[in-house]
């Protein structure tokens, strides 16, 4: 490396690498003027400058990466050169998995594996059916008596059900759906909040203590209760880790808890919003997922996961993912880059890059049903992200999903109010906007 360099200077780079292509400032100024999105922003910079790119909203450098090889080299390839610097969300989910670093987030990471994958994740195909269900019948309901719903928010009740179930053992009442509104008002003012933790806690303090009450009272349930219908919950798992493991706190405990749900419901529900407003722009894609089977239930199963697929391929909802370099590296392209810099990884725009994706911004489930229809690269298309610190809970999210659309899409047709087509890009992509709706019986024009 150069002695000479300087933080934050894209030119003194390690001796075998190649300067970052940089966004002129002008662009950076035009953007700041017209007051637009940062997804506007990286957009222009990856138009510009290519699949890693560097910008600069303040004296440093932020590198944008979206081409495949470089997006598997930071999460997949070298993750210990690419690490997750203080989480803003960590104001609510403390030092639980998604914010630990470290040897504590591989230990925190390994006790929660083992119940998010193989035979660990069968525990929960009972609760996520019965969940399912629960939504159907209210659908049903609406149905019958032709009252509008908001897709939504019947996405966000089901999800929440889904994950409360699987931690708790016990299906969501109304007060504890309620309470855990407070997870959404705490969310929604994160990027509002004072940088420091501390000052962060203290401004949405009435809403973490609703947050910390409903926690409170599910581990000491947990602990003492009988167990819900279905066996006792993961929750269990962390309780009875305990026993042994003494850094399993009461307070971890709860970070755990609310990490579990911060980072398994909001996404899964923004998920199943955007697909059901992608079938009202796109209604055939209905229509093929639910014949392209035939008798077929493997097949059948395959079309649904195909049309949630290429839902989280426009609108993965984390659709950003920072990083912190902590030593000088190369990456593809020969492009170096330096120990302190931050950088943005975007599955939103790797997703839409019409080199990778043809036609990115048309929505066609049959990429994923066809072995040609889509790029292979693990970095083409990643919406769970890669490498160890990859989603957690993707067998989940997509269990829940497929189960739900069996149950709801071969028996309503939904008829949106009003359509939302415009995107909140916040930490996750939702919805600008209410999805006010009626439900119609199939083949209704
Ligand atoms: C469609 C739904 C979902 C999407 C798109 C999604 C996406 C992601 C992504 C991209 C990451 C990696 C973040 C990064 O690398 O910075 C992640 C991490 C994580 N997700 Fe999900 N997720 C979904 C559903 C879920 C569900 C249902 C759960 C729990 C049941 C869950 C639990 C987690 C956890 C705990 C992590 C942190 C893992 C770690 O840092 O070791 N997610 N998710």
């Amino acid at each position: 490396m150069n002695p000479e360099a300087s933080p934050g200077s894209l030119r003194d780079v390690p001796t075998t690498g190649r300067p970052v292509p940089e966004a002129e400032p002008g662009l950076v100024e035009r953007w700041r003027s017209q007051g637009g999105e940062l997804v506007e922003l990286l957009s222009r910079v990856r138009e510009r400058c290519g699949g890693v790119a560097a910008f600069r909203l303040g004296p440093a450098p932020t590198v944008l990466v979206t081409d495949p090889q470089a997006v598997q080299h930071v999460l997949a390839r070298h993750p210990e050169r690419y690490v997750k610097r203080s989480h803003r969300a960590r104001v609510l989910i403390g030092d639980g998995v998604l914010a630990a670093t470290g040897a504590a987030w591989k230990r925190q990471r390994r006790l929660l594996q083992s119940q998010f994958t193989g035979t660990g994740m069968r525990r929960y195909e009972q609760r996520i059916t019965e969940a399912a269900r629960t939504t159907a019948g209210r659908w049903g309901e609406y149905a019958r008596t032709g009252q509008t719903l908001d897709v939504g928010r019947e996405m966000r009740r089901f999800a929440l059900d889904a994950i409360w179930r699987s931690l708790t053992g016990h299906p969501l009442d109304d007060g504890t759906e309620r309470e855990v509104g407070a997870v959404a008002a705490v969310a929604a003012a994160l990027p509002t909040l004072p940088a420091d933790v501390t000052g962060a806690q203290d401004a949405v303090a009435a809403d973490l203590a609703r947050i910390d009450a409903v926690a409170r009272h599910a581990i000491e349930a947990a602990r003492s209760g009988a167990p819900g219908p279905d066996g006792p919950g993961l929750l269990r798992v962390l309780i009875d880790a305990a026993t042994e493991r003494p850094e399993y706190t009461d307070q971890l405990i709860r970070d755990e808890l609310v990490t579990l749900l911060v980072a398994g419901h909001e996404t899964t529900a923004t998920t199943l919003t955007w697909l059901y407003l992608l079938l009202h722009r796109y209604p055939a894609a209905r229509e093929h997922a639910l014949t392209a089977g035939g008798e077929s239930p493997a097949q059948r199963r395959q079309a649904l996961q195909a049309l949630i697929h290429e839902t989280l391929r426009l609108y993965p909802s984390a659709w950003i993912l920072p990083r912190h370099v902590t030593e000088d590296d190369i990456l593809a392209g020969g492009y170096a880059v330096r120990a302190g810099t931050d950088i943005l990884i975007s599955p939103y725009l790797t997703h839409r890059d019409p080199e990778l994706w043809p036609e990115p911004e048309h929505f066609d489930p049959r990429r994923f049903l066809t072995p040609d229809g889509r790029p292979t690269h693990p970095g083409a298309y990643y919406p769970f992200g890669l490498g160890p610190r990859a989603c957690l809970g993707l067998q989940f999210a997509l269990r829940e999903s497929t189960v739900l659309l069996e149950h709801l899409l071969p028996v309503h047709t939904v008829a949106f109010h009003s359509a939302p087509t415009k995107a909140v890009y916040g930490i996750t992509v939702r919805p600008d906007g209410p999805t006010p709706a009626t439900l119609q019986p199939p083949h209704c024009p």
